[in-house]
């Protein structure tokens, strides 16, 4: 027995000076002593050996070297807690990743823009479907089946109806506000439109528009001119001049183009605004009284102006955007410029 207790002190200093350096020497540690075929199941095994009266001694002696171990093992574990290595290995002050944020499509930022400069005019915006009835986007207007303005705007028809079609401008959605409302009426239509055309950088087959239409007692032409010099100015600034040629719209009359100096070129002749000096920006007229009278507004008591621009061609004189088809391709380094923008 004397000589057990000794070998037992022996052991007690070597697992005191037991140092692991990895989870994998603890696990080592843990068979050595504590497993089944481990060191301290070994001497336990020795208590059978010794004499009857120095059983409950041994026994003792026993107890605490299991305990002892045992307790070295619950430090050594405690020293290599996975989650203890894995913060060790963390340096906190390196930089994060970087979260990229949106951005607004550039449509969408000219689009605002336009919106709130009628808004503060007293424009109220409407919007509608982008599936419409012939009604309420050609015949409301002033264009019959046969009329050869149809031909301006080339039409998606729906295959199982035919009687629905893609609007092809927002002048339906006008048409919509004449239905429900009377006048006075104040209203601003931006929205999505179709056209059956080829895409290349200077058309495509759909497109955004923002139509106002203003009716009320006594609207003249000097009130639509001077609504459209003040859109003008407020969008491009206080030195762009602006000029009207005379156009034609079924659904006005009469009708006007307007054009600005070119933002590019200033007004000396470039290739946006073919050497001309000029840029044609939308389509105005006052309403036809045929297009009052559809809706049962008295054309002999009302009066109103009614305009219509592409979202598009206006971005493009602001940011220099010179192919249409950039804005619906969604290539982040186009659409990342606008960071900032709003
Ligand atoms: N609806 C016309 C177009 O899409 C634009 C326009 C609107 C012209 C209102 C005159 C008056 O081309």
């Amino acid at each position: 027995m004397e000589q057990l207790v000794q070998q037992i002190e022996a052991y007690k200093q070597e697992i005191d000076l037991f140092d692991a350096k990895t989870p994998e020497e603890v696990e080592e540690f843990r068979i050595k002593y504590l497993g089944t075929k481990g060191l301290v199941k070994a001497v336990m095994g020795e208590m059978k050996n010794v004499p009857n009266e120095q059983k409950k001694a041994f026994g003792q002696i026993l107890n605490e070297f299991k305990l002892f171990t045992e307790s070295k093992y619950e430090t050594l574990k405690e020293n290599h807690q996975p989650q203890a290595d894995h913060q060790q290995q963390i340096d906190w002050s390196l930089p994060g990743d970087p979260i990229a944020a949106g951005t607004r499509h550039p449509l969408s930022i000219v689009r605002n823009q336009i919106v709130s400069i009628f808004k503060r005019l007293g424009f109220a915006v409407a919007e509608g479907p982008e599936i419409e009835d012939d009604w309420h986007n050609f015949g409301a207007m002033n264009l019959p089946e046969d009329h050869p303005a149809r031909d301006m705007q080339d039409t998606f028809y729906i295959s199982q109806n035919p009687a629905w079609l893609l609007r092809t401008h927002t002048s339906s959605v006008q048409a919509r506000v004449m239905e429900s409302q009377k006048p006075p009426i104040r209203v601003i239509c931006p929205g999505r439109v179709y056209r059956n055309e080829t895409i290349s950088a200077r058309a495509h087959c759909f497109f955004h528009q923002v139509e106002g239409l203003y009716i009320d007692d006594n609207v003249s032409f000097a009130d639509l001119k001077q609504t459209l010099y003040f859109f003008v100015q407020e969008m491009f600034g206080k030195n762009v001049k602006v000029r009207f040629r005379p156009s034609y719209f079924p659904f006005t009359e009469p009708s006007a183009e307007m054009d600005i100096s070119c933002l590019i070129c200033g007004g000396d002749g470039c290739n946006i605004c073919k050497h001309t000096g000029w840029v044609e920006i939308l389509g105005s007229g006052m309403v036809h009284p045929k297009v009052l009278d559809n809706f049962g507004i008295d054309s002999n008591k009302y009066t109103g102006f009614a305009f219509g621009m592409g979202v598009e061609r206006i971005t493009q004189l602001k940011f220099q955007v010179n192919d249409l088809r950039l804005y619906s391709q969604n290539d982040v380094r186009f659409l990342k410029q606008f960071t900032g923008v709003i």
